[in-house]
């Protein structure tokens, strides 16, 4: 019998580190598998995921920009995921059917509490963007205890959208991008927009900046290096990026395709010290 066949289905995709992610965990708890990295547009990865799964394809995950996309693909789909209106990881079920789940929040929230030793409970949190990560993250953070959560995004509809989509007018308010001056301050400060890629400054005022607050960018290295400095410079009691997060949400994959959950630190280690920007407490 062939090695059980995985893959992350993504565009781009060749700069993704969960073939080596996932390869690394199976090494370490003796599980053979076979993790590939197909690239896939928007035009062929219905056609690429069906292909895959004939094949025999036991799981996969998904990245850009097919999270939202692969949901009418799957037959059934998690809480969570449903929620968000994102899947991250599929599961091809024994009718041969797709699984959807979305492990991105869980990730976010274990790197957070477990790696960083941090809790999140009580927290005034401020999300800056209101695209796919913010959305996994703002229900994460929400189901683990975040008191408040203000959305701010560049465009204002999409935080409104994202807010609706909550329903929690109680804990959840948006405010426009040009107030951020005027908020007041924050103890958690996620950043969520794509900015950091394409080498954007969000210039964003130090007043947010809440002493002991926790600044976290869910993208990693060069990235998220702009935001990192900004919380640095001013003060923020930890500023990390979200290594930790792409780690994690992969291992909340890997049990949930293999029954085991693989020991984070050691991948985290090694992928860290590879990273030109190193996060600091
Ligand atoms: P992802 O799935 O990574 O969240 P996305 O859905 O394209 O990607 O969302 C990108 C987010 O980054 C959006 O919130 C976007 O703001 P808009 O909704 O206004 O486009 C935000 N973003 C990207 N570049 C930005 C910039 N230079 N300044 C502020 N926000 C930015």
């Amino acid at each position: 019998m062939s090695d059980p066949k995985f893959a992350v289905f993504g565009h781009p995709v060749s700069h993704s580190l969960s073939p080596r992610i996932h390869a690394a965990f199976g090494k370490q708890l003796g599980i053979a598998l076979d993790y590939a990295a197909i690239d896939a547009t928007p035009e062929t990865f219905a056609a690429r995921l069906d292909a895959f799964g004939k094949a025999g394809g036991s799981g996969a995950n998904i990245t850009l920009p097919h999270k939202q996309a692969v949901l009418p693909l799957c037959a059934e789909i998690s809480d969570f995921a449903h929620r968000v209106g994102a899947v991250n990881t599929l599961t091809r079920r024994l009718d041969n059917h797709w699984r959807g789940d979305n492990t991105d929040g869980t990730g976010l929230v274990r790197d957070i509490t477990r790696r960083h030793g941090l809790d999140l409970r009580e927290r005034h949190g401020l999300i800056l963007g209101a695209g796919g990560a913010a959305r996994a993250a703002a229900f994460a953070l929400l189901d683990a205890g975040v008191a408040e959560l203000t959305i701010v995004n560049r465009t204002p509809e999409r935080a409104d959208a994202l807010a609706d989509a909550i329903g929690e007018p109680d804990r959840v308010h948006t405010r426009y991008w040009d107030d951020l001056a005027n908020l007041g301050n924050f103890d958690l400060i996620v950043n969520a927009t794509s900015a950091g890629h394409a080498r954007e400054s969000l210039q964003l005022p130090f007043a947010l900046v809440a002493p002991r607050a926790l600044c976290y960018d869910l993208s990693y290295g060069l990235a998220a290096s702009a935001f990192l400095a900004w919380a640095r410079a001013a003060k923020a009691g930890f500023a990390h990026d979200g290594l930790g997060m792409l780690i994690e949400q992969a291992a909340e994959s890997f049990a949930i395709w293999h029954g085991k959950r693989p020991d984070t630190d050691a991948v985290y280690a090694q992928l860290r010290g590879e990273l030109p920007l190193h996060a600091s407490d």
